[in-house]
């Protein structure tokens, strides 16, 4: 695991921004795993910036999104496609048919999940998934104690989760209590993983990720099996790791070529 600690959760979004810059330069028909929530907005919002200003461009580019609340239509302004477009599609170049969201209201949910699934395998492959991380150490909607080795399938969300999220629905009886999302399999199928977790409410889920043991009641300690996962911190929520210092101290000793910045 690579662990990048900047001061600021703007500085991670920078970075995290630059990182996946670099990948759609290189590989303009790249497969992009993307993440909603709070987390990843400032990061979209470089992203934006960079396809205005610089012209990076996203019209060969596909994504898959790891999540989706069951029973919300792409129109609920609560749902995951509908925060996709909003944040980051509308303002760039990407072709609408090439980016995936699971549909939570699917007649069939197993047979959606299913064909997620197919549909990632037959893109190629995700080149890099972008991950927030809950404050109960959960990426995508892998609550704890879910399967390691999970594929896409219908969750329940779990009391803590509820209670994160419930806010921007008004009410948590508003709030959808299920989700089809990427299993902690189809993660780290993934050619490359790059985690962004800010804020002091993070701090007990990135030590148990980073630090603690590889362990279903934190899927994102799922990470440490994975050959090329990067994790983007700020002060805040690394005030936990006992080897800070250690990662600092790797950060600044990379090759010109290890560099993102
Ligand atoms: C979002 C997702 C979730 C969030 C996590 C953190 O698609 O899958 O795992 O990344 O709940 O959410 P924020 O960023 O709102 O703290």
């Amino acid at each position: 695991m690579e662990i990048l600690i900047r001061d600021y959760a703007e500085a991670g979004c920078l970075l995290g921004a630059k990182i996946i810059a670099r990948v759609v330069r290189e590989k303009p028909d790249a497969v992009l795993g993307l993440a909603t929530g709070r987390t990843p907005l400032r990061l979209y919002q470089e992203l934006i910036r960079m396809h205005r200003d610089e012209g990076l461009d996203f019209s060969r580019v596909m994504t898959f999104n790891l999540d989706e609340y069951v029973g919300l239509p792409a129109t609920h302004d609560q749902s995951y496609r509908y925060f996709m477009r909003e944040n980051l599609f509308r303002h760039i170049n990407i072709d609408l048919t090439r980016t995936h969201v699971p549909d939570g209201t699917a007649p069939d949910l197993h047979a959606e999940c299913r064909s997620y699934e197919k549909k990632i395998e037959a893109a190629g492959g995700i080149d890099l998934q972008l991950l927030g991380l809950g404050r109960n150490g959960h990426i995508g909607f892998n609550e704890p104690t879910g399967s390691l080795r999970s594929r896409t399938w219908v969750k329940i969300l779990s009391e803590q989760t509820l209670k994160d999220n419930s806010a921007v629905f008004g009410s948590l009886a508003a709030m959808p209590k299920h989700a089809l999302t990427m299993g902690i399999g189809t993660i780290l199928d993934a050619r490359r993983i790059l985690l962004l977790a800010f804020g002091p409410a993070k701090v007990r889920a990135v030590e148990h990720m980073v630090e603690g043991p590889l362990a279903a009641i934190c899927p994102g300690s799922a990470l440490q099996l994975h050959p090329r996962a990067t994790v983007i911190l700020d002060e805040n929520s690394a005030a936990g790791l006992h080897y800070a210092d250690h990662y600092r101290w790797i950060d600044s000793q990379k090759l010109p070529w290890q560099r993102y910045e």
